[in-house]
């Protein structure tokens, strides 16, 4: 089967703030292939380059490709935008500002929609399919005319994430710590939540980052990769994790 996403030899580092200046390497050669329909989990102690990994696979103008690429079916995409990644169907949640002021929950959905599709839903289609969400996301309705992320708790904006991940159906999803700050109700409603989103796309593939073995328990990745200093230095199934959770990562450091 053809991958859906790979990455090859990736290397990044941050952009320099004055030309002199040449700063090192945080990506130092990341390879992934990802086929469709799987979900593949990021682990790794903190530093490593995971968020790093998350914003050079969303075009963030804070890092720079210094060697590699990044394909996403089929097309070598390491040049494009980030509007144009959105809109071939990459997801990354944190794309979305933290705060949009004046705009609302539902607002944002309309235009991240319309830039991803090309279509405008009808306002009212949006905000049933929107409420639906928030419902089986364990969140009141009343979220979808809340200003964007503005006073949302941890664990509603991370719900929010699902929900604008189910409403813009994409190909490809980076979810970076989506279970962090979640209580433990909240963390199976979340994991149902990305099980639902994927059983209505089964070919959906996911790259999830996250320090803990709990969400891995309810999403059961096909992969789990450790990354340390800016490489993945181990891939296997769900053994690793548990390796992980026994003895740290003490093992795979130098
Ligand atoms: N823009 C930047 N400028 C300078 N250093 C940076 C920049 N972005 C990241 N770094 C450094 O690169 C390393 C990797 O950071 P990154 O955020 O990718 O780690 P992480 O694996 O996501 O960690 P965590 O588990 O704590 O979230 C860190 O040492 C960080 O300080
Ligand atoms: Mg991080």
């Amino acid at each position: 089967m053809s991958a859906l996403f790979r990455i090859d030899n990736l290397h990044a580092r941050p952009v320099a703030d004055d030309e002199a200046d040449s700063p090192s390497e945080i990506l130092r050669g990341v390879d992934l292939v990802i086929a469709p329909g799987e979900v593949h989990a990021i682990m790794g102690p903190n530093g490593c380059g995971k968020s790093t990994l998350a914003s050079t696979l969303l075009a963030s103008p804070e890092y720079e490709v210094t060697e590699g690429r990044i394909v996403f079916r089929d097309e070598d995409i390491t040049d494009w935008s980030t509007d144009v990644r959105a809109k071939a169907g990459m997801f990354l949640a944190f794309q979305y500002p933290q705060e949009i002021a004046g705009v609302s929950v539902i607002q944002f959905l309309r235009q991240a929609l319309s830039a991803r599709k090309g279509v405008d839903l009808s306002v009212l289609e949006l905000r049933l399919a929107a409420m639906d969400w928030m419902k089986r996301l364990g969140m009141d309705s009343s979220f979808v005319d809340r200003y964007l992320n503005e006073g949302f708790s941890g664990g509603e904006k991370k719900r929010n994430e699902i929900m604008q991940m189910a409403i813009l159906e994409p190909e490809f999803a980076v979810l970076d710590e989506t279970d962090s700050g979640l209580d433990i109700d909240a963390l199976r409603i979340v994991a149902k939540g990305i099980r639902e989103v994927r059983t209505d796309r089964p070919s959906l593939g996911i790259l999830l980052i996250t320090h803990y073995q709990r969400l891995l328990d309810e999403l059961r990745p096909d992969h789990v990769h450790i990354m340390v200093d800016g490489r993945i230095v181990r891939s296997g199934g769900m053994e690793v994790a548990a390796e992980l959770e026994k003895n740290g990562y003490e093992a795979y450091r130098d």
